[in-house]
């Protein structure tokens, strides 16, 4: 349609509607051309999709949003336009729900193949002989993209951070590298078993440093099947040195080895800053336990410190972004952990030690096989 055409339409249908008298008091009462109104003009998709998935009613803003025509989406299944990663997780999490509506972010395929951030809000809505989900959703690409910028720079943040406990990692074995390799100048026997102790030393400076590249490389978003307990113990290495040098000990309690559908560097970010936090409270040493277990079809770590715990009044801001207590702290931290958990249909509970300290507890849904 030309622009000269398009106006034309808006101000026929603007005509239309200026003639309606009524009354109405819901949307099912309104006259039929500003429901057409609605729908031609809604920045939202509304949906209604029967109980098995299949597409019953689609407003023409699809066709805006993601380039479909609604006749060729009708009859089709809604898990078509979706990325496949999200599939099996929104229909385990859907098995589960007993609260309705249910908000949630996915991300969807136009009909070029791009993938467009969505988000949805959906009910279950129940009558005699069938039940039906009615949802609307909308594109959240531009949040998507700040959120993208804030994460980078709190990954840049975080990699300075750490690199002066890993400085301090790194040259213990750079030193006693150096003492080998002048011993072995002054023509030294044994020299197999220096040998081997000095490929250790380096694969150790290796594992450190390229653990420290991972997290601060921007890489795009990839979600792969993973396990937890791998992830869990790269972030303990690359915080062990920090810990160290405050005292404190980490210690890890696995329970089953939990299969996630996540971007492995996005879940490191999330642990990374909830122990870097724990660390940050325990300046003068003390204990961080992570422990993990499944529960249903969750798998659940708990990130317990032994720090000062979190009043009441910080309680509420604690998600929101730029908010810190910290001389250095950028407040962004537990702002990307919850978007990092929205990502993977998680979620970030924050509870009070009986004895001293908080919990930082993340719950992410289990992959299944
Ligand atoms: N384990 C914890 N115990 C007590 N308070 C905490 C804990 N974790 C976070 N907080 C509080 O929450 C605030 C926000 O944390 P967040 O990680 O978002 O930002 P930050 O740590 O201040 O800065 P950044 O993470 O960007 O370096 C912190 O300033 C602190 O007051
Ligand atoms: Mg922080």
């Amino acid at each position: 349609m030309s622009e000269d055409d398009y106006k034309t339409e808006k101000k026929k249908q603007a005509a239309s509607l200026n003639s309606i008298d009524f009354d109405a008091r819901s949307l099912a009462e309104l006259p039929s051309p500003m429901l057409q109104w609605i729908d031609q003009n809604g920045f939202d998709i509304v949906f209604v999709c029967s109980n098995d998935g299949m597409i019953q009613y689609i407003s023409t803003s699809i066709t805006r949003l993601l380039g479909y025509l609604p006749d060729e989406v009708l009859g089709t299944s809604s898990l078509t336009y979706l990325d496949s990663c999200d599939v099996p997780i929104l229909k385990n999490r859907f098995k589960s729900v007993v609260e309705w509506p249910q908000r949630f972010h996915f991300t969807a395929l136009d009909n070029r193949g791009k993938h467009i951030w969505m988000e949805a809000s959906i009910s279950l809505i129940e009558e005699e002989d069938a039940s039906y989900y009615v949802g609307v959703a909308k594109d959240v690409s531009d949040k998507k993209e700040i959120e993208e910028m804030m994460f980078r720079s709190e990954k840049m943040s975080v990699a300075g951070q750490l690199a002066a406990g890993i400085a301090h990692e790194i040259r213990n074995p750079l030193t006693s590298l150096k003492g080998f390799l002048q011993l072995i100048q002054a023509g030294i026997s044994r020299k197999e078993e220096y040998y081997k102790i000095m490929v250790d030393e380096i694969e150790k400076i290796e594992t450190i440093t390229s653990e420290l590249l991972f997290i601060s490389k921007p890489v795009a978003e990839n979600k792969e099947p993973e396990t937890i307990h791998e992830m869990l113990q790269d972030v303990i290495t690359l915080l062990y040195s920090q810990a160290r040098l405050q005292n404190v000990q980490i210690s890890f309690e696995k329970g089953a080895n939990s299969r996630l559908l996540c971007d492995r560097s996005q879940i490191k970010q999330l642990f990374i800053n909830l122990i870097k936090n724990a660390l940050e409270e325990m300046p003068n040493g003390g204990k961080i336990d992570i422990r993990q277990r499944e529960e249903g079809s969750d798998c659940i770590v708990d990130v317990v410190d032994e720090g000062p715990g979190i009043p009441d009044e910080v309680l509420a801001k604690l998600k929101e972004p730029f908010f810190t207590t910290k001389k250095e702290g950028t407040g962004l931290g537990l702002m990307i952990c919850t978007q990092i958990l929205e990502k993977h249909h998680g979620a970030l509970d924050i509870l009070r030690n009986d004895t001293k300290g908080s919990t930082f507890r993340v719950s992410m849904p289990i992959t299944p096989i």
